[in-house]
């Protein structure tokens, strides 16, 4: 080959080199100097110092250790297999300069983050991102504090916390006052809030989006703002407009509500030989219309073994007053149920948090504080649906069918009605209220020792399809909390992500996602804060 030949490859390879080592140079090939660019960052914007063996973990450091706290809170294990993407590394600020610090940096830096506060996202977003690479956590659970106004009626909760330590701490000055968040101990006020968050108290006070006064943000230029200087365009937005789109919540103000120093609990289970399927089209007719003081929401197993499986249905259920009470309401509202006074414990709203939590009767209140869950964690795939007309015997048979078909199916049936339906669409980003009887979540689990995952994924997008017919069209709404990756699903086409983004931000935010996606545009227009869900910023 001759020389002139030869040169334009020359050139195009040593091109290709010089390409190839400026890239190196910006772009940290490994964590660790992508942690040390990133450390020297801090540094040089926050004054408050952080120890850094208890703030920066590296698998290059100890990897036993990096693991235990990428694990810590992480709920979901599917998406802590080996083969799942694993953050550079992990920093838990201890100081909100920190997580300010943090924006700026990683910003500069152009490392994607992530964060993660209590660490329930179904789909594992807030701990892995399939999409970028690399990618760090910003993990918040060192941000904890609580501070309890009994005599204002509110509380400054870090997104760290726990709404199982934000009830404790109520309640450990107060036994007359309560807050609407979840059910389950372990959620994180930070990820939590952000998606509208229900409770047992739901049907009587709304939400938690529903009762948040304030807030504490770090913006895209990692600004710290608060409802004033970030303004209420902005502040509706974070409150259920999903995790992640907007800005890193540091803190929430919340509004307390009453509660009645007695309350009752009970959990009724019928299988479907003791007449599940009346009792549960009964409960469909009933349950939004009860009076609000009353929520009893429905949980379904498969129980038995081989050749002798059956549904349970258990109606699980907290209500605002005595056993007295709730006998006469259950008598004239819903007798099917057949409740007797010896299924009644009375007891203090606390204790009712501990009980509806699922942990085993007579556990202290204090177990709150551990920031723990009762069960083990799972491999787990959910998905959400709203039924606004009851749903026929034909379509609960057929529904039965299917759950006896799985391993380790469960479902959810949480009433509406109440005060839900009194609060508008478009109050807050959640916009599931008037006319929804109930929210239906669909669960499938399985061991780390299942060696066909995708079978139970399968199952349960089928069991989604097969209830199309009886719950909500056009759009069929979905909770965002409940995030689920399937809707709107094209991952392989970035541009018509645009397109899947209205799919799913219509079932997920109804006419809200236009709003939702003009103050996105307005705060981060660069798409800072994103994720596989995250709000699009509007294309000009
Ligand atoms: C076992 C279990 C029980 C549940 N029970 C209920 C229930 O009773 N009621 C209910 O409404 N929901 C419930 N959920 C759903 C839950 O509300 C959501 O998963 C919620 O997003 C969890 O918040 P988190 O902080 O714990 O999760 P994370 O995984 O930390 O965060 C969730 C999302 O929010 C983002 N995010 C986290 N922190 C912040 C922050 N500080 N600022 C901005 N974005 C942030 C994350 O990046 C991620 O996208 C439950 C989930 C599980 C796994
Ligand atoms: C990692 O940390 C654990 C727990 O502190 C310790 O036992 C182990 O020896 C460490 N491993 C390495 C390689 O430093
Ligand atoms: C299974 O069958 C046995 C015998 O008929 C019965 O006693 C038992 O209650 C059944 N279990 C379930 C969960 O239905
Ligand atoms: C991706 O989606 C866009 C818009 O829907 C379409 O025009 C394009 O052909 C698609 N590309 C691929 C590779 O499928």
């Amino acid at each position: 080959m001759g020389i002139s030949k030869q040169l334009p490859n020359f050139s195009y390879i040593s091109l290709l080199a010089l390409s190839f080592s400026f890239y190196c140079t910006i772009t940290p090939t490994s964590s660790t100097s992508l942690q040390h660019d990133f450390i020297e960052c801090i540094h040089r914007n926050t004054n408050v110092d952080f120890p850094l063996e208890k703030t920066f973990f590296t698998p290059a450091r100890n990897v036993s250790i990096f693991s235990e706290v990428l694990e810590s809170t992480a709920q979901n294990l599917r998406f802590l297999t080996n083969s799942m993407p694993k953050p550079g590394f992990i920093f838990t600020p201890v100081h909100e300069s920190h997580v300010q610090a943090s924006i700026i940096c990683s910003k500069k830096l152009r490392i994607h983050l992530r964060v993660r506060s209590g660490g329930h996202d179904y789909e594992g977003l807030s701990y892995v991102s399939e999409i970028e690479k690399p990618f760090i956590l910003l993990d918040l659970s060192k941000l904890r504090q609580i501070n309890v106004n009994i005599k204002d009626n509110n509380a400054w909760v870090q997104a760290g916390a726990t709404v199982g330590e934000l009830y404790y701490r109520i309640a450990e000055k107060s036994k007359v006052h309560g807050f609407p968040a979840g059910l389950c101990s372990s959620l994180g006020i930070g990820g939590h809030i952000t998606g509208g968050a229900y409770g047992s108290l739901m049907r009587k006070f709304g939400l938690a989006g529903d009762n948040v006064l304030d807030a504490k943000i770090v913006d895209a230029n990692g600004k710290l703002l608060d409802r004033s200087s970030m303004g209420e365009d902005m502040f509706w937005a974070i409150s259920g407009g999903g995790g992640a789109s907007f800005g890193v919540i540091l803190a929430w103000k919340i509004k307390l509500v009453p509660v009645s120093k007695t309350v009752t609990v009970f959990t009724v289970t019928k299988t479907l030989e003791q007449d599940a399927t009346r009792i549960l089209s009964k409960w469909q007719e009933v349950a939004d219309k009860l009076v609000e003081e009353l929520f009893i929401r429905v949980i379904f197993n498969v129980a038995g073994s081989l050749g002798n499986k059956t549904v349970t249905t258990s109606y699980n259920t907290l209500f605002l007053g005595d056993k007295d009470a709730l006998m006469k309401v259950m008598k004239r509202s819903f007798p099917e149920l057949g409740l007797t006074r010896k299924d009644c414990v009375e007891m203090s709203w606390i204790e009712s948090i501990v009980y509806i939590a699922g942990f085993p009767s007579g556990t202290p209140t204090n177990v709150l504080l551990q920031g723990k869950s009762p069960f083990p964690k799972i491999n787990f795939k959910a998905k959400s649906d709203f039924v606004k007309n009851p749903i026929p015997e034909l379509g609960l048979i057929g529904m039965f069918k299917k759950l006896l078909k799985e391993d380790s199916p469960t479902m959810m049936w949480t009433p509406y009605g109440g005060m839900m339906a009194r609060i508008s669409e478009s109050q807050i980003p959640f916009p599931h209220r008037e006319g929804v009887i109930f929210k239906i979540q669909y669960i499938t689990v399985w061991p780390d020792s299942d060696k066909r995952p995708i079978r139970h994924i399968k199952w349960i997008r089928d069991l989604y399809k097969f209830m199309t017919p009886y719950v909500s069209s056009n759009p069929r709404q979905a909770y965002v909390n409940y995030r689920d990756l399937d809707l709107g699903k094209n991952k392989k086409n970035a541009s018509s992500n645009l397109k899947n983004a209205r799919v799913w931000g219509r079932q997920y935010f109804k006419n809200n996602f236009n709003r939702l996606v003009r103050i996105k545009s307005k705060v981060d227009p660069e798409n800072f804060f994103r994720h596989e869900q995250s709000i699009p910023p509007l294309l000009i």
